[in-house]
This record gives C-alpha cells, structure tokens and sequence, in this order.
C-alpha cells in the first residue's frame, strides 16, 4: 500500500523561513514521492488555541491557504484542505483523550514554552497534541514532515496510537513516523528559533524593503571588521546557507575566516538571495490572489477526499469502543 504523508499548518501568522525550510519545502518535495499519496492541512483548530479574532483567523487561513499554493502545493498531488471542514478529527479528539494520562500532556515542551511566554493556558492549548494525534491518526499517517519543534508531539501521538489499540483491543490506528530535513531548526533574527510567537520572523510576505530592515537587524558579535570571524557561530551565516550552493557557502566561509569582511556585507548577500528565491513564489501569489475563486475550490475538493477517510476511521474507532 502507498506510504501517507500528512502534515499541517496553523494559520496563527505569517509564514517564515523557518516554517518554509522545516516544514513546507518538504511538503513540496515529497510530491516527486513514488508510491505515496499526501494530505496537507490548515490546521484553523489548533490556530484557535492562540488567534481569537474571527477577522484575523479568515485572514491568516486564506494567507496560508495561497501561500502553500504559490509555494509549490500541487492539488493534483496532494491533498490540501482546511482542519475545520473535516470535524469528524474533533471526535476522534475525545475518543483518545479518554485513554490519554495527564502526565503526558504535562511533559509537553511546547505548552511549557508558551505557557513560560505569558500565554494564558486555556484547556484547548493542554490539549492541543491530542487534537494533533487525531489529524495524523485519522488518516492512518504513516510520515508526518516537520520541524524539530513537533517532534515530541509526534511521538506523543505514537503513545496515543498504541494507548487506544491497547486499550480497547484493535489495530485501527497506525503509528506515525516523525520525518525531518536538513535543516529542523531555523534560527531567528535573535539566535532563537525562528517563530511567529517569539517575534523574530523573516517572513516570506515581506517585500524587499521590510526584508532588508529585518535582515539588517540580525544579531552579530561585535568582532570589528578587520578581525576574523567564525561562519559556523554566527546566524547570518547560517541563513545564508540555506540558500546557497556549496560552493558559494564554502566561499562565504573562507571570507568569515580570512578577515575584513564586516557583517553588513554578509547580509546584503543574504538579503539578494532571499530577494531572488523567492521572486517566483511573489509572482505566484500575486496570481492567486486575483482569483480566491479558484483557492476556495482547491480546499473544497480536498476537504470532500479527506473527509471520506476521516468518516471511515472514525467509524472503525468508534465500533472499537462500543460506540457503534
Ligand atoms: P511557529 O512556531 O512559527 O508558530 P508553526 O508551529 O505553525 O510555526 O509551524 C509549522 C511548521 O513549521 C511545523 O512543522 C514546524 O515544525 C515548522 N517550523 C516552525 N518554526 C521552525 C523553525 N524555526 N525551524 C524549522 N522548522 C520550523
Ligand atoms: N502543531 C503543528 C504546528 O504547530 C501543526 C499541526 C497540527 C500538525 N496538526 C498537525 C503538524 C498534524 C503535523 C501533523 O506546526
């Protein structure tokens, strides 16, 4: 049977490099995948947890829904719908919370972390990887493509997976592997992880006037410009490689460690690389949005495919525990 791709993402902001490099360009790579067919969300629900502003949500859900789009999301290849339009995953939500123990939803670093960044902990951000167990078992994933960062959670969900089948004796979910890239964990402006909650975002929306105030504003040691420089600690450097060929990272590299070269001069070639890669995904977004039409039905269609397997598993976990 053909390997099941699934991964999502939540409209909270717009999307960065971090989730382009950790996440999405996976997503558009493993297109090319022989023998395997893909799901690919908006999870609106968990998006939810954070965003409470109805305008807000529209908004970031039809930015994401025509970035992934511009980006490369082919809906012949994948499957690409909204979370909201599949509720049959919220059911699925209760059925494996009730075989979940709290001690696993408390070692969860990611609501450790927002809770740590002052935000207030509301019963749907505790819950929040049963809900994101239930996306990835309700279509029997077998590869979720990520950044570092979900990682714990998928293997929260393995535990669910095995939690249910145990309990109530069945083989009706699958258990899900993780699936990283080279690059998992990009940084931000500030050395931290890349992330809309840490404000340190070089988003892919930007033009290249906002890129280049923010490029410009990326952290450096105060090594003077005569002096050499380590490449491998510094995160203009670090971004530059994504976009780089070996070559001109090597090049790169050798200027850090020869000396005379100031950090200003590593970021404008920064900044022309981000400038000039993603110029096609500018040009593709402009195109979609002149015709929302054309993005609402690409999610129509994929909602229709997902929820005719979601109904199916739902239906097999629910005779699982006597409900049926
Ligand atoms: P954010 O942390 O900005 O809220 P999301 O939680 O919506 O981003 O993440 C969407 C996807 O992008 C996930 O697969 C996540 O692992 C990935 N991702 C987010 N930030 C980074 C990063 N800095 N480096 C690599 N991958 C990332
Ligand atoms: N929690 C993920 C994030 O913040 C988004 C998400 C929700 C997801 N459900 C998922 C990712 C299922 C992979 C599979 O990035």
């Amino acid at each position: 049977m053909a390997i099941r791709i699934l991964s999502g993402v939540q409209p909270s902001g717009n999307l960065h490099l971090g989730n382009y490099f950790g996440a999405i360009r996976q997503h558009i790579a493993l297109q090319e995948l022989p023998d395997s067919e893909r799901f690919y969300f908006i999870a609106d629900y968990h998006a939810l947890t954070t965003v409470q502003d109805a305008a807000e949500l529209r908004l970031n859900t039809r930015n994401v829904a025509i970035d992934y789009l511009a980006l490369g999301l082919d809906p012949r290849l994948s499957t690409f719908f909204r979370q909201s339009d599949v509720p049959e995953v919220l059911e699925l939500t209760w059925l494996l919370g009730v075989v979940t123990g709290m001690g696993l939803l408390e070692r969860a670093v990611s609501y450790k972390d927002k809770v740590a960044k002052g935000l207030k902990p509301n019963v749907g951000l505790f819950t929040y990887p049963v809900l994101m167990a239930a996306d990835i078992l309700i279509y029997k994933s077998n590869l979720v493509p990520v950044g570092q960062d979900q990682v714990q959670h998928i293997e929260m969900t393995q535990d669910m997976a095995g939690y249910f089948n145990q309990t109530f004796k069945t083989s009706v979910l699958v258990r899900p592997e993780a699936r990283l890239n080279d690059t998992p964990k990009v940084p931000g402006v500030d050395g931290e992880k890349m992330s809309k909650s840490y404000g340190n975002t070089i988003d892919l929306q930007m033009d290249e006037k906002e890129l280049k105030k923010v490029i410009m504003s990326i952290k450096t040691d105060s090594t003077p410009v005569a002096l050499p420089k380590n490449p491998e600690a510094c995160n203009v450097f670090t971004l530059y490689s994504l976009f780089a060929t070996d070559e001109e990272r090597e090049a790169l590299a050798a200027r850090y460690k020869a000396g005379g070269m100031g950090y200003g001069e590593a970021k404008k070639m920064l900044l022309e690389k981000v400038v000039a890669y993603f110029a096609p995904y500018r040009q593709k977004r402009a195109e979609l949005l002149a015709n929302p039409g054309h993005v609402d039905e690409v999610l129509r269609q994929g909602a229709a495919k997902a929820r005719a397997i979601a109904s199916q598993t739902l239906e097999e976990a629910k005779r699982a525990c006597g409900l049926l």
